[in-house]
C-alpha cells in the first residue's frame, strides 16, 4: 500500500515536470529565433548595415536612453508595432534607411526579440551613427 502511493506520487511529480517543459517549450519562443525569421533580412547584428542599423549599435542606443530593460523592451514592441518617425530613437537611421515597416507577430514572439534584441548591447561597440565609443567615452 504504501510503495503504491509514493509509486503514484512518482508519476504525478513525472508528469508535472512534463507539462511544464512543454510550456518553457513551445510556451516561451525563443528571440534569436524570431529574430532570424523576422528581421536578420534587413538587420544584421554586426556592422556592416544590410538595409537597416545593425542589431548591437541599436541596441546600445536603447540602454543609453532607458534604465531599467522592461521600459526598453515595452517602447520597442511599441514601436514594432507601429513604427512612428517621431519617436523613433534613432532619426539618422530613418532619415539614412527609412522607416521600418510594421511587424505583424504574435505578443509573445514580439516580446522575445526585444527582450533578446535588448540583451545584445556591447559598450565595446558605441552607439552607431559614426560617433563610435567616442561618444560613450569622452
Ligand atoms: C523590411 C526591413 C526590416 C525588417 C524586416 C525589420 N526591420 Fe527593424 N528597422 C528597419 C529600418 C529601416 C529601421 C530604421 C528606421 C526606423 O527606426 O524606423 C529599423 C529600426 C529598428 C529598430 C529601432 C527602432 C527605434 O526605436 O528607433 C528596432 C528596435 C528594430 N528595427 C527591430 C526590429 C526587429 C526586432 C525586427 C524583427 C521582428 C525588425 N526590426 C525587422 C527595417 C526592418
Amino acid at each position: 500500500m504504501k510503495r503504491r502511493n509514493s509509486l503514484l506520487f512518482l508519476s504525478g511529480v513525472t508528469a508535472c515536470f512534463f507539462s511544464m517543459a512543454t510550456v518553457s517549450f513551445a510556451g516561451v519562443p525563443d528571440g534569436a529565433i524570431v529574430f532570424e525569421r523576422n528581421c536578420s533580412v534587413c538587420h544584421s547584428v554586426n556592422p556592416p548595415p544590410k538595409s537597416a542599423p545593425p542589431i548591437i549599435p541599436l541596441a546600445n542606443r536603447y540602454h543609453q536612453r532607458f534604465q531599467m530593460k522592461e521600459q526598453g523592451v515595452a517602447f520597442m514592441i511599441a514601436y514594432l508595432k507601429k513604427p512612428d518617425k517621431q519617436k523613433s530613437i534613432d532619426q539618422q537611421a530613418v532619415a539614412r534607411f527609412g522607416l521600418m515597416p510594421a511587424i505583424q507577430l504574435p505578443d509573445t514572439e514580439l516580446r522575445a526579440v526585444a527582450e533578446w534584441f535588448w540583451n545584445q548591447s556591447n559598450p565595446a561597440y558605441g552607439a552607431g551613427g559614426g560617433r563610435g565609443p567616442g561618444r560613450m567615452n569622452p
